[in-house]
Order: C-alpha cells, then sequence, then structure tokens
C-alpha cells in the first residue's frame, strides 16, 4: 500500500503511476478509527474495482468549537495493518494544512475561502444540533472527489443524512464519482458500530443496543401495514418511545430527536404504507453512569 500525505502524490498517482484506461477507482473517505462498519465499504470498494483509495483526516471544518477535535480517537499504526490486509491501494493522510491552505479557525463560523454548502437538507436533523457539521463534510469530500477523481465512492446507511446531502451534492454539482450507500454494520446485539462506542462501559455498550430495538419496534409496525391501512406517525413514535421508556425514565437515554420521513427529502410524514422509501432515524445521548462520559449516538433504518 502506498501512503501519501500530500495531494500532488495522489494526483500524480492517478495521472502517472497507474494506467487508468479501462480501469476503475474505488474511494472510501473516513476519519480513521477504523472499524469493521469501514472494514465493510472497504471490501466493496475493493471488489468492485481496479484500484482503491481510503483516506482518513480528520476534519476540522465539520467540529463545531464545542465537539473537541483534539480529542477525537486516532489509531493510525493500527489502521494502516487493517487497510493492508484489505488491499487497499492508496492510504491518502494529509495534514489540516494540505487539505485548508487558509487554515481553519476553531470557530468554523469565521471560515476564510471556499466551501461547499447544500441549503436546506442539511440543516434538518443532524444539522439542527450541529449548525455548520455539513458545510464541512461537502467542503472537504469535494476536495477529496478533486484530488482522487474516484469513478466511485462509498458512503455508510450510518450517516444517512451525510449521505442524502452528499447525494444531492454529486447530482446537482454534476460531479462524476458515483456514490454507493452500504447498509449498517452492527454487533450481536444490534448497537452500530460507531468510533464513539469506545467511550461506553460494557454495561451502556448493552443498554445502547436498545436504540436499534426502538427504531425496529416501529419497522415491524410498517410492515404489518398495508396500504389501505397505513400506520401513524403518533403509532410510531410511540413504539419506539415505549422500547426506549426504562431507559429515559432512568436518564440514561436523553432523546434528541426522532424522525420519520421520506428517504429522498427527509420531511416528516405523518402516515406510512409499506410502498412508502422511508428513513426511521434518531440521535440519542447515551449518559453513561460507569464510564462518566455522555455519548451521542445515531442510528436509522430504511423501509
Ligand atoms: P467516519 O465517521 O470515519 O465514517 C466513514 C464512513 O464509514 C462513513 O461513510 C460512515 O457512514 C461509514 N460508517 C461508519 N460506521 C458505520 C457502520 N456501523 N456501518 C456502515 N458504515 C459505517 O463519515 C465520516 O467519517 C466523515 O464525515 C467523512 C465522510 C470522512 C468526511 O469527513
Amino acid at each position: 500500500m502506498k501512503v501519501f500525505h500530500t495531494v500532488q502524490e495522489v494526483v500524480d498517482w492517478r495521472t502517472n503511476t497507474i494506467d487508468r484506461r479501462g480501469k476503475t477507482i474505488g474511494f472510501v473517505p473516513t476519519m480513521g478509527c477504523l472499524h469493521n462498519g469501514h472494514a465493510t465499504l472497504i471490501k466493496k470498494s475493493v471488489e468492485a474495482n481496479d484500484y482503491t483509495v481510503v483516506s482518513i483526516f480528520v476534519n476540522p471544518s465539520q467540529f463545531a468549537p464545542t465537539e473537541d477535535l483534539d480529542q477525537y480517537p486516532r489509531t493510525l499504526k493500527e489502521d494502516m495493518a487493517l487497510l493492508e490486509s484489505l488491499n487497499v491501494d492508496v492510504l491518502f493522510a494529509p495534514s489540516a494544512n494540505e487539505m485548508y491552505p487558509q487554515g481553519i479557525p476553531l470557530d468554523v463560523t469565521k471560515q476564510r475561502g471556499p466551501f461547499v454548502s447544500v441549503l436546506g437538507v442539511s440543516e434538518m436533523l443532524e444539522g439542527k444540533t450541529r449548525p455548520n457539521f455539513f458545510r464541512g463534510v461537502t467542503t472537504v469530500v469535494t476536495k477529496l472527489f478533486n484530488i482522487v477523481m474516484a469513478d466511485n465512492a462509498y458512503f455508510g446507511q450510518k450517516d444517512i443524512q451525510q449521505f442524502i446531502v452528499l447525494n444531492v451534492m454529486v447530482n446537482e454539482l454534476f460531479v462524476n464519482t458515483k456514490l454507493t450507500m452500504v447498509p449498517i454494520v452492527r454487533n450481536d446485539k444490534g448497537l452500530a458500530l460507531s468510533s464513539r462506542n469506545k467511550y461506553l462501559s460494557p454495561e451502556y455498550l448493552e443498554i445502547s443496543s436498545n436504540i436499534y430495538r426502538g427504531l425496529s419496534a416501529a419497522s415491524s409496525l410498517i410492515t404489518q401495514a398495508t396500504e389501505s391501512q397505513p400506520v401513524n406517525r403518533d403509532a410510531l413514535l410511540a413504539s419506539i418511545k415505549s422500547v426506549w421508556a426504562p431507559f429515559t425514565e432512568s436518564g440514561d437515554f436523553n432523546i434528541d430527536y426522532i424522525s420519520i420521513a421520506d428517504f429522498n427529502t427527509l420531511h416528516e410524514v405523518e402516515q406510512v404504507k409499506p410502498s412508502d422509501k422511508v428513513v426511521i432515524s434518531c440521535a440519542v445521548n447515551v449518559h453513561d453512569k460507569i464510564s462518566e462520559n455522555t455519548v451521542r449516538l445515531i442510528d436509522n433504518v430504511v423501509m
């Protein structure tokens, strides 16, 4: 595996080192601290493309001043061993200066220089709690796409709004990289794998798997509904909240949002029929009384 730290090295590789005629490049952008969720995306890319590029870059412009950029886990050595074992061709691990020559101020609202925004869908759900987050994501992904010029790029359903925002960006800015969404990878209890799970004690990892149990209660109501008898939003919300009740009452879970929305627009829906394409998504702050960490977890199911 080649390891590049500069933009020029990647550009040289794709223009001079490899013969791209009739060949495809797959790309998996990440922030490192790789787990089996990332590995699944990478395997998809390796299977489907002649070359696979993975980036590891903890992108400062998608962190709010209140979120600690420096605390984001960094495990480059282990990550590199995993990428080697998956037969990745190129790891691109740039510095913040390389990606943002004008620098990124701690307060991202004071960012100078160019950025890319997808207005509307970026302000909903995750965007309400994390203003400027998607602006950071769309900006860095645009930069990475322009550097790598991949044919295909792979993103996880885990961050479904990120996928939807990027899809709008790619379609409407006529970007020549095709996006593929890879289903959520979960542990044996159903908890979606996340770099943030590291901050939870074993007891709270177990408790957190109830997030998915709640979403699954709603999805089975939709499966049982019929075209003539759709299920109401209130019934779906109640089914999720009843699974979560012991944990919200004990203060272990603090719900940020539950959304039942159209898959393409993320507009909330009042009723769901089995033929509707909807996404049930949530963000829950888990207060771990053992590790004394509060961890914001997101999850979703697509119907
Ligand atoms: P990161 O959180 O490292 O995630 C990289 C990719 O892995 C994303 O597409 C994410 O959805 C996917 N992923 C994470 N956990 C997953 C799981 N349990 N199952 C399936 N896929 C999973 O998302 C980012 O980085 C950044 O915002 C980035 C796109 C790199 C831009 O900075």
